[in-house]
């Protein structure tokens, strides 16, 4: 049995994932395997699915329920495509005014579950499957007003470019996907104690747009995807100047 996995695939990006690979993906794919929370959204993203599509309405942060998972696979001996993680989520505004859930609420969604969910599923995974990790352009530099998170999606970006190194002899490929803001509902999460700088939503893209490019570095088995210019400007920015130049400059052009 060839299954897709997707976390967050409630909203956003991972559904637009479910979407986009449900019109792409011929006889190959047997059943999809969607994953978030909310049961409803599930139910009707799976009842618009013509692939075969079972929703698990769970917390991956449940060690227990990403394990019963796994027990699934085994039994019904499946074999997995492409795992795609796009559980995650950011809070802005400044540390000493973040609450200590959402501190470790997105350490351990962002970089725990990840981490968790791609190494119990990598057992299942075929010769030549694919991995598709959400980063985030924040992965690029340390940020004020959202520093935790940035800190976690330098995490997601690392792990993956590393992984996929190590996995090359399996042919299965992991792609960190970074853009910049994207419209979808983590601004709603994000921005309940605090605003997103106006300039941040200037460059918003679409999930679709997103989507489509990650989906097209994941088949050329490229390491990463970021699908903006601008994004890519920033990066190779990132790259060249010292990131505490770039952080007192940012915080000059902030005041
Ligand atoms: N939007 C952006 O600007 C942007 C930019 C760069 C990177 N990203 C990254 O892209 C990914 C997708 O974000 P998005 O923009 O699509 O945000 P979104 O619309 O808020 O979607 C987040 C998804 O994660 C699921 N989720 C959250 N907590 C979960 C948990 N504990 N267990 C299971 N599922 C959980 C949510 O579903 P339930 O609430 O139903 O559980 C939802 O499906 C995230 O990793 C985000 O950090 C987003």
């Amino acid at each position: 049995m060839n299954t897709i996995i997707i976390t967050g695939a409630s909203s956003g990006i991972g559904r637009e994932f479910a979407f986009a690979l449900d019109h792409i993906m011929g006889a190959k794919i047997d059943e999809f395997w969607l994953i978030a929370r909310r049961k409803d959204r599930l139910e009707e993203l799976a009842a618009t699915m013509h692939h075969d599509t079972r929703i698990f309405a769970m917390d991956v942060n449940d060690a227990d329920a990403v394990e019963s998972l796994t027990d699934e696979l085994a039994l019904r001996s499946g074999r997995v495509c492409m795992l795609i993680n796009a559980a995650g989520y950011g809070k802005i505004g400044s540390f000493s005014d973040n609450r200590l859930s959402d501190v470790e609420g997105m350490i351990r969604l962002n970089v725990e579950a990840l981490s968790r969910m791609t190494k119990v599923i990598l057992p299942f995974m075929v010769r030549g499957g694919r991995i598709i990790q959400m980063a985030s352009s924040a992965s690029f530099m340390p940020q004020t007003g959202f520093v935790v998170y940035a800190a976690s999606k330098a995490y997601v970006r690392s792990f993956s470019l590393g992984l996929n190194e190590e996995l090359t002899d399996r042919r299965i490929t992991v792609t960190a996907v970074c853009p910049g803001p994207v419209d979808t509902e983590f601004f709603r999460i994000a921005e309940e104690h605090g605003s997103t700088l106006a300039i941040k939503k200037y460059f918003m893209t679409t999930p679709q747009k997103v989507v489509r490019k990650a989906l097209a570095d994941s088949y050329h088995r490229r390491a990463e995807s970021v699908p903006t210019l601008s994004m890519r400007a920033l990066q190779v920015l990132c790259k060249l100047l010292p990131h505490t130049f770039l952080l007192r400059l940012f915080r000059l052009f902030v005041r």
